[in-house]
């Protein structure tokens, strides 16, 4: 018997590789998202059309996405955090568009530089042109527990960001523990308050592996309705702007955690450990 549909939406590609330090070549980039696209993803995030000066390792965006070999039924995600990136994206070839707003203003200033407010300024016009052309768009909280620079994080304001973002129309919200700073009980607290103001099928648990906790924090996100989980193969990652922050939780370790529960995940366990593999060697 199963627990019912639990999907993992893989980030490695972008989240994973935006940090490393040495310079990937785009077609080790395709070769990792192709492997990747055989795994059985509804949804693979491969690019991010920000600033080459502000994180390097995702300039050739473009190319990755004229690169890969798209496999049926999977979406292929980039992050844009302006119009001009938006625009990059589409000509590009993206599926999905991501836009990423932090909980935290310090988190904000740093990563994007711009407050919370001004960053939602950014984001409108984006908004309004995805809805002429039925683009979905993913939206992103950072720091849903703690935040680097400004400490700890109210579920209050987690929740502000996540229903702004759910009202200007992401199909989903994404709660991402930059830092991996979360605990389970922390990480509850801050789903009850999220769950209040946007519907829990709409949301995602983006958790990073900082301090070993990913899995339990999954683990008590599933048991407040969450059935949405993003990860990085090879548990690649940080964030460039999040000091401390280590990889995202590894994605071949989720699945062998959902699976063990009884929830279908649709993932091939052994490309994942393929990939994962491959992913490892990629890294600097
Ligand atoms: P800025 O310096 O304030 O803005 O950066 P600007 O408008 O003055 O632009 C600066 C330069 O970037 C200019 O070039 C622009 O043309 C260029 P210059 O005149 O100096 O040659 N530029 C762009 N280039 C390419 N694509 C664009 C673009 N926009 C401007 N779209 C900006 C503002 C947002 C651009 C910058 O801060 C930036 O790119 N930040 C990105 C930071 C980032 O990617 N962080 C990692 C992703 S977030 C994350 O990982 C967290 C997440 O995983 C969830 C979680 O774990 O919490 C999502
Ligand atoms: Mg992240």
């Amino acid at each position: 018997m199963t627990l019912g549909r639990c999907e993992i939406f893989e980030v490695g590609p972008r989240d994973g590789l935006q940090n490393e330090a040495r310079e990937i070549p785009v077609a080790e980039k395709v070769v990792l998202v192709d492997r990747l696209s055989a795994a059985g993803f509804a949804r693979i995030e491969c690019a991010s059309f920000v600033s080459p000066k502000w994180v390097p390792q995702m300039a050739g965006s473009d190319q990755v996405l004229a690169g890969i070999t798209r496999a049926e039924g999977v979406r292929y995600a980039a992050l844009t955090p302006n119009l001009r990136g938006y625009e990059d994206a589409v000509a590009a070839g993206a599926d999905e568009i991501a836009i990423f707003a932090s909980a935290s203003e310090g988190f904000s200033r740093k990563n994007i530089n711009a407050s919370i407010a001004e960053s939602f300024e950014r984001f409108a016009p984006i908004l309004e042109e995805a809805r002429h052309v039925d683009m979905p768009v993913r939206g992103y909280v950072s720091c849903v527990v703690e935040c680097p620079y400004d400490g700890a994080v109210a579920p209050g304001a987690v929740a502000a960001v996540a229903d702004r973002l759910f009202a200007m129309g992401c199909y989903e919200i994404s709660l991402g523990d930059t830092i991996g700073a979360g605990t389970p009980d922390s990480i509850a607290r801050m789903l009850l308050a999220v769950r209040d103001v946007v519907p829990v099928g709409r949301l995602a648990g983006h958790y990073h592996d900082t301090n070993g906790r990913a899995i339990a924090n999954i683990d008590a996100s599933l048991s407040l309705g969450l059935r949405v989980f993003d990860a990085a193969v090879g548990g690649l990652g940080g964030c460039p702007y999040a000091p401390g922050a280590a990889g995202n939780v590894a994605t071949e370790a989720v699945n062998a955690h959902l699976t063990a529960l009884g929830y279908d995940t649709g993932l091939d366990q052994g490309i994942l450990e393929d990939a994962a593999g491959m992913a490892r060697a990629m890294r600097g």
